[in-house]
């Protein structure tokens, strides 16, 4: 059993063990992966204020996101294809998320169904939609969160195109793959991956087909996405959704100080600044960077969230400093779930609660809630002048 030290150690392990289609579409950007980078890379210029001579014993991560408890203020983010990482992964990652005590996210584009997630886990999770143009199925689509007992539905504003990834386009992305010589030629190295897919029946758009008109396999489902994909969604479509659904609301997909002030105005219990980890528009800022702007617009109305580019705890404990309340992890778990399964998620959770906990205590600060600007050595040029 290797000795997994960090989030870094697992991403390697993911990259040997799963198909190259598919670990290069989590580890990819938009066009020319500016967005994706900085939001790894402007975390790194935050500093840590040090403190010493204070009482740590008693520390606590706990805390709550829209009124949750939670054990630390970090969910899994809605991640589509989540089972071609490994089989069952929606399922695997979601039991992990449970016994740690964090929520799940689970995509529209998800291979598991809600109601097999459901059936897996005993507490409720979090239920990510996107706006597709058939009002029957969106609706339906609602009505199978609630009935399968999620608790708060994640609503992604920034995906009604799709931006492109290069990686994507040029390994023929599907789910399942085809097998064309390429694909057979990776998949003869990566056996284990191939042999629990074979043990599951779950190998496709479980939220879609069979649900959705029109789609009944999956050659139609690749056309379906391109053309479902509602490019008019709007404030009032969302309001409908919004009293359709009834329930907790979470708006993902803010970047913009104008658009978070439309959002808080709007009811919704939290937003998530996020640019969907760098994957839609490239060439917008970080959402780190955002952060701070979106936190003064309206951090007083609406609870904030964030993600993009978290791969420890050290940059929880910077996003928290900053003003989020809650914070979401993609790729770290993703990289755990691809190296290990389940196992490899809960790995990833304690890897980032550790580092979060022992950073916290040499910051001099016992509650995750009591963090803020004072723990922190941010550069006075961080936010940079844009006109
Ligand atoms: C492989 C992959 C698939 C994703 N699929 C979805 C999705 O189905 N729905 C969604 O709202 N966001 C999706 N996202 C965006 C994530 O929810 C999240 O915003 C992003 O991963 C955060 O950045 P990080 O990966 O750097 O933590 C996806 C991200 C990745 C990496």
């Amino acid at each position: 059993m290797p000795v997994i030290t960090c989030i870094e150690d697992l991403k390697r392990m993911h990259r040997r063990r799963t198909p190259r289609m598919f670990f290069d579409y989590c580890e990819s950007g938009s066009y020319s992966e500016q967005t994706f980078r900085d939001n790894c890379s402007d975390f790194q210029k935050i500093r840590l204020r040090q403190k010493v001579a204070v009482d740590m014993l008693g520390r606590s991560t706990r805390s709550t996101m829209i009124g949750q408890e939670v054990s630390m203020p970090v969910a899994l983010a809605p991640v589509g294809l989540t089972g071609m990482q490994c089989a069952d992964g929606e399922i695997k990652a979601a039991r992990a998320a449970e016994a740690f005590g964090v929520p799940y996210t689970l995509s529209t584009m998800s291979i598991c169904s809600v109601e097999d997630v459901a059936a897996a886990t005993t507490k409720p999770f979090w239920f990510q939609l996107y706006v597709m143009k058939d009002e029957e199925f969106v609706d339906s689509m609602l009505e199978r969160a609630k009935k399968a007992g999620c608790s708060a539905l994640v609503l992604t504003l920034d995906l009604q195109i799709l931006g492109q990834r290069h990686k994507d386009l040029k390994n023929g992305l599907s789910a399942p793959p085809k097998m064309t010589l390429p694909v057979m030629m990776d998949l003869a190295t990566k056996w284990g991956w191939g042999l629990e897919m074979l043990k599951t029946p779950r190998r496709t758009f479980g939220n879609i087909v069979g649900h959705a008109k029109g789609v009944g396999d999956t050659t139609s489902l690749a056309s379906w996405t391109a053309e479902q994909f509602d490019p008019q969604l709007d404030w009032g479509k969302i309001a409908r959704l919004r009293d359709k659904w009834g329930g907790k609301l979470i708006l993902k997909g803010i970047l913009d100080e104008e658009d978070a002030r439309r959002a808080a105005d709007f009811g919704a219990e939290a937003i998530i600044v996020s640019n969907h980890g760098g994957r839609q528009l490239d060439g917008a800022l970080s959402s780190i960077r955002m952060l701070p702007p979106i936190v003064r617009a309206v951090g007083d109305q609406v609870e904030i969230h964030m993600d993009g580019g978290i791969r420890s705890g050290q940059d929880v404990l910077k996003a928290l400093a900053m003003g989020a309340k809650g914070t979401y992890i993609g790729r770290s778990y993703i990289y755990g779930l691809g190296a290990m399964g389940e196992a490899g998620v809960r790995r990833a959770l304690e890897v980032i609660w550790k580092e979060l906990d022992v950073s916290m205590a040499l910051c001099g600060e016992k509650d995750v809630k009591a963090l803020g600007p004072h723990n922190l050595l941010v550069p006075q040029d961080f936010e940079g002048r844009w006109a």
